[in-house]
């Protein structure tokens, strides 16, 4: 057995909008019903965590993982600019509470992909005040569940949001772009710098840091400068912004080649996955190793690894592989503080609906009955002995 640090953190995740249902108030539900988006079906019920949340965590407690990341619906919580719903903060500290009862730290998001129509309706993350609602809402909440956290992450892969909102065109407000996505992603740093202030001021020495979408960007054929040009927006301006951050949360699915002319679709003979990325698990090493150079040794705390697939056999392989990267890592002198594998369950996968599936555990679509999968109970092991067997 190869045995990974004392105290390390062994999670999953999930996230508002992709498992709680019902959440008809933000910006998604909008762009999942307006038939110009590429959207394949709205996210309805999703997995109802938001009434199942004691047994889902139970079950997570019970499959022997440690932590629990999962994120806040700001549209709950603010449902109009400055209206406060005691309800949903209640609700959120009960998910908390519930996930000390089980043994589990809590691990906060506070903003993961969604934003309240009302902040979207005024220009959302293209309008900088949007950075100051977002602080204001991070204050309220944290005076709320401060005291419960074990770790807070402002705001989930702003890269993505920048990128697949704002030059993609994929997400809400499906914009095209590239001027525009740049001076999102200073909003967005903008944000996540006041909302940490604000997490930090009401929640003490509470870990704060960001989640960041990051790839094991390869140069290929010439293709370094247009490499490092795409690395530069999508990574680095982020990267240099966690420098003074309590940890950076490295999200990490695959590579992604680059030639002179832009990103490469798979190579050829290359296993590919139900997102069409490619299975390279070795990515989530490389991107932690970027992670701990380019924010000059932030620590790092995986906030997100994993593999959408049906075969349960490919994701063991793949995290295996993956778990192999992090002790190389570690074996370097790496400060990696834990291990979150996205997702606890199969769930709303954003434009492509509920048929990616990342889950440790099955959600009937009919039923909503959770069935942990083989692979599930095989990390919660591997969680529990803190160990991998040679
Ligand atoms: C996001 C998740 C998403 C996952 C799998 C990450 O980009 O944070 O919301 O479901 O990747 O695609």
């Amino acid at each position: 057995m190869t045995s990974f640090p004392e105290g390390f953190v062994w999670g999953t995740a999930t996230a508002a909008h992709q498992v709680d249902g019902a959440n008809w108030n933000n910006d998604w539900w909008e762009w999942e019903h307006d038939p110009s988006s590429p959207c394949v079906e709205s996210s309805g019920d999703a997995c109802d965590h938001w009434h199942r949340y004691p047994d889902d965590i139970r079950m997570l407690a019970d499959l022997g993982f440690g932590s629990y990341r999962f994120s806040l619906e700001w549209s709950r919580i603010e449902p109009e600019e400055g209206e406060w719903s005691a309800v949903a903060l209640d609700h959120y500290r009960r998910v908390c509470a519930t996930c000390h009862e089980e043994g589990i730290r809590p691990v906060v998001t506070f903003h993961h992909f969604t934003t309240p129509r009302w902040a979207a309706a005024e220009g959302g993350w293209a309008e900088p005040k949007t950075a100051d609602r977002f602080a204001r809402f991070c204050e309220h909440a944290t005076a709320h569940l401060g005291d419960l956290m074990t770790a807070a992450c402002t705001i989930n892969e702003p890269n993505i949001v920048a990128t697949m909102g704002f030059l993609a065109g994929v997400f809400p407000p499906g914009k095209r772009d590239i001027e525009l996505r740049r001076r999102v992603n200073d909003i967005l740093i903008d944000a996540h710098r006041k909302g940490a202030d604000a997490i930090h001021a009401g929640a003490g020495d509470v870990p704060v840091g960001l989640t960041l979408s990051m790839n094991d960007y390869q140069a290929v054929d010439g293709g370094e400068s247009k490499r490092d040009r795409i690395r530069h927006t999508m990574e680095d301006v982020y990267l240099e912004a966690a420098r003074d951050d309590d940890f950076v949360g490295v999200q990490c699915y695959t590579r992604m080649r680059v030639g002179p002319n832009g990103a490469l679709p798979p190579e050829e003979g290359v296993e590919t996955t139900i997102m069409g990325y490619e299975f390279w698990p070795e990515a989530l090493e490389a991107t932690i190793r970027r992670a701990w150079e380019v924010t000059e040794q932030t620590p790092v705390l995986v906030t997100e690894n994993g593999i959408g697939t049906d075969d349960d056999t490919r994701r063991v392989a793949y995290v295996e592989r993956a778990l192999r990267g992090v002790l190389r890592c570690l074996g370097d002198g790496i400060d990696v503080r834990g291990y979150t594998y996205w997702s606890a369950m199969d769930n709303f996968e954003w434009a492509l609906g509920y048929r990616p599936t990342f889950g440790l555990v099955a959600v009937d679509r009919t039923t909503l009955e959770r069935s942990p999968k083989p692979s599930g109970l095989w990390l919660g092991d591997i969680a529990r002995a803190n160990a991998l067997s040679d």
